[in-house]
């Protein structure tokens, strides 16, 4: 299994913040964004991590985790994507990267208390997806259930949400995703959409949706992002992280005081 980190975008709704760097390199409590959805990955035996960037920000991607996990056993490389065509797009940049394996694709603004690595681990065939219960399911992909708990339908932001279960950004395909992201017509809003891809699993009779435990977030507003932080700390989702993590961040941290000396 291959992993994607799809942290790029334009990210308007939080200016100013985002003039001067990353959406997903916003601290959340006491890191990065970007470390929660990497921890997501690593916790679920990801050992390959593709992280795609903006041009304006890749160096201060590569400044905070171009070696940090050099000595963990963790590759990362940097993909730029020169506009944001949609998140579909995370599959056509990560064609060569993903090449033959399975890929989970995570959006670098997500902020999960569940760690779904039990699910991920034991991924087998098509697409596998996680729904989440929320007051706004507008904003969102909305998958409908039917009474024997199967998927009905998939929309993107429908206005008549069929259900309050939203898709959480979150995505594990087999490699079939690279031809299906290929063959999509962008849409209105002239992205090539995850959703599109969905359906077309769910149209092959192989796509899965799960639901997830715990709090989910998509910390791509103001709100959501002071909920974020609130959500960690009150959870402690900082200290159940992967020991990675921990421990790459700790040594990072004596390296900068080193230098500072
Ligand atoms: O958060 C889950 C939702 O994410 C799903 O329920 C929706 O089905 C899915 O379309 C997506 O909805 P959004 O409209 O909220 O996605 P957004 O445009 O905000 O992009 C999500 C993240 O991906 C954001 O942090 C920026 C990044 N991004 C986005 C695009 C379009 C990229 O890196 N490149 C892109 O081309």
């Amino acid at each position: 299994m291959k992993g994607i980190i799809l942290a790029g975008g334009a990210n308007t709704r939080l200016y100013p913040l985002t003039t001067t760097t990353s959406k997903q390199l916003l601290p959340v409590y006491d890191r990065q964004m970007i470390f929660y959805p990497l921890n997501i990955l690593i916790k679920a035996g990801i050992k390959n991590i593709l992280i795609i960037v903006t041009p304006e920000h890749s160096g201060q991607f590569i400044n905070l985790l171009g070696s940090m996990f050099d000595d963990f056993g963790v590759h990362i490389e940097f993909k730029v994507q020169k506009t944001p065509r949609g998140l579909a797009d995370a599959f056509i940049l990560g064609e060569n990267f993903i090449n033959e394996d399975n890929v989970t694709m995570i959006l670098g603004d997500n902020v999960f208390e569940d760690d779904l690595a039990r699910e991920i681990k034991s991924f087998q065939r098509g697409g596998l997806v996680f729904a989440k219960e929320v007051k706004d399911p507008e904003r969102f992909g909305v998958v409908e259930f039917g009474d024997d708990g199967g998927v009905i339908s998939i929309e993107e932001k429908p206005e008549k949400p069929k259900s309050n279960f939203c898709v959480t950004g979150i995505y594990t395909y087999n490699k079939e995703v690279i031809e299906i992201a290929k063959s999509l017509e962008p849409s209105e809003r002239g992205e090539i959409e995850i959703t599109d891809i969905n359906k077309e699993y769910l149209r092959r009779g192989s796509l899965r949706v799960g639901k997830i435990k715990g709090a989910w977030l998509d910390a791509g507003t103001f709100d959501s992002l002071l909920e974020a932080n609130k959500i960690v700390k009150e959870k402690h989702i900082y200290e159940n992280m992967d020991p990675v993590i921990n421990r790459a961040i700790e040594k990072f941290n004596g390296e900068l005081k080193n230098i500072k000396k």
